[in-house]
């Protein structure tokens, strides 16, 4: 069985317009879809890559995934209960089971913890063990993430290094022994020289931990490393998703083909393909009907342009929202 069904999930923002514009040209509130209608499933043990620009929903799709924003609208079931209809019991369940590894590991710590304190926190809070038991557990899952507790323990975050950081994070979400961890572009705010080793960190700890993964990041280099299939996101729309393989050899959407031939290959006789794509990026504010693509596609078509096209299984687990399939 999934151990995560989403389904048709929607998050608006709603934005007020100022005073006078709302009484002057009685301009409507103007409504950012950041996720539009998100619809995938993950089995056990599976790493799910989710790309796209920035802006384009990611991390708003996480919180609410994470049960730390409710939805507008949609469905996330969790080993087949929907959590918006679960009893306490079973919300303390989900808290432990699902964590979220941030993005930037300097906003995400607090200042004033030291490391015990930070990684003991999540104990703290679900009241799980006694002051031993969790001070044992800290340790552990200190050494699991590279972290010799006599040397770390006791510092502050402005003591340690952004990779240093990221690891005191990292421990922090999977003190909990989680089931499912969401790792929100963990490697963007880190030196290059330093993504390598958290990155196989993460691949490592999520095949001898046995967790679920949904792993975030705009850069398809790690993804088609990391992950075993691959969403593709554009302005809060699934574009794409398929086995990572298949996605990285044989994009089928527009947008998914000009975001691979961005990549760069470590292969000098490859010949990169002229990237299929012109404009910019525009935003997820009261988009026009259609599909959101339509301004920077150039195989653009009348339907296009009215009617959002559906997400198509057009291969064996294989989906593309695009009218040319
Ligand atoms: N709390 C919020 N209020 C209004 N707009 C928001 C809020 N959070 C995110 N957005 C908007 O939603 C869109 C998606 O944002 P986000 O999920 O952070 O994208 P990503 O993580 O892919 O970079 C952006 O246009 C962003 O400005
Ligand atoms: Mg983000």
């Amino acid at each position: 069985m999934a151990i995560l069904e989403v389904s048709d999930l929607k998050q608006h923002f709603y934005i007020q317009p100022g005073l006078l514009a709302k009484i002057v040209s009685k301009k409507k509130p103007s409504v950012i879809k950041a996720v539009d209608g998100m619809t995938f499933s993950l089995e056990p043990g599976e790493i799910m890559g989710l790309a796209g620009e920035s802006g384009c929903g990611k991390s708003t799709a996480c919180l609410a995934i994470a049960k730390l924003r409710e939805p507008t609208s949609g469905t996330i079931r969790y080993n087949g209960n929907d959590i918006s209809q679960m009893s306490s019991g079973e919300l303390k369940e989900y808290r432990q089971q699902v964590q979220l590894i941030f993005q930037d590991p300097y906003e995400s710590l607090n200042p004033r913890f030291k490391v015990f304190d930070t990684v003991a926190e999540p104990l703290r809070a679900l009241d799980i063990g006694n002051k031993e038991q969790r001070q044992k557990r800290v340790l552990e899952t200190l050494r699991l993430v590279g972290l010799r507790p006599d040397e770390y323990l006791e510092r502050y975050p402005h003591q340690m290094s952004g990779g240093e950081r990221q690891r005191v994070g990292i421990a922090a979400a999977l003190v909990l022994e989680p089931k499912l961890v969401i790792a929100d572009e963990p490697l963007s705010m880190l030196d290059v020289s330093i993504r390598a080793g958290i990155l196989d960190l993460i691949r490592d700890l999520s095949e001898r931990m046995n967790f679920t993964c949904i792993y975030v990041s705009h850069d398809l280099s790690i993804l088609s490393n990391i992950s075993e299939r691959l969403m593709i996101m554009y302005l809060g729309r699934m574009m794409e998703l398929a086995p990572t393989k298949e996605v990285i050899t044989d994009p089928l959407h527009p947008y998914a083909k000009a975001l691979i031939a961005a990549v760069a290959i470590p292969d000098p006789s490859y010949k990169r393909p002229v990237p299929d794509i012109r404009g910019e990026v525009s935003q997820p504010i009261d988009p026009p009907p259609g599909c959101r693509f339509q301004t920077r596609c150039k195989q653009v078509m009348d339907v296009c342009r009215t009617l959002e096209p559906p997400l198509k299984e057009v291969k064996p687990d294989h989906f593309v929202a695009c009218y040319l399939y």
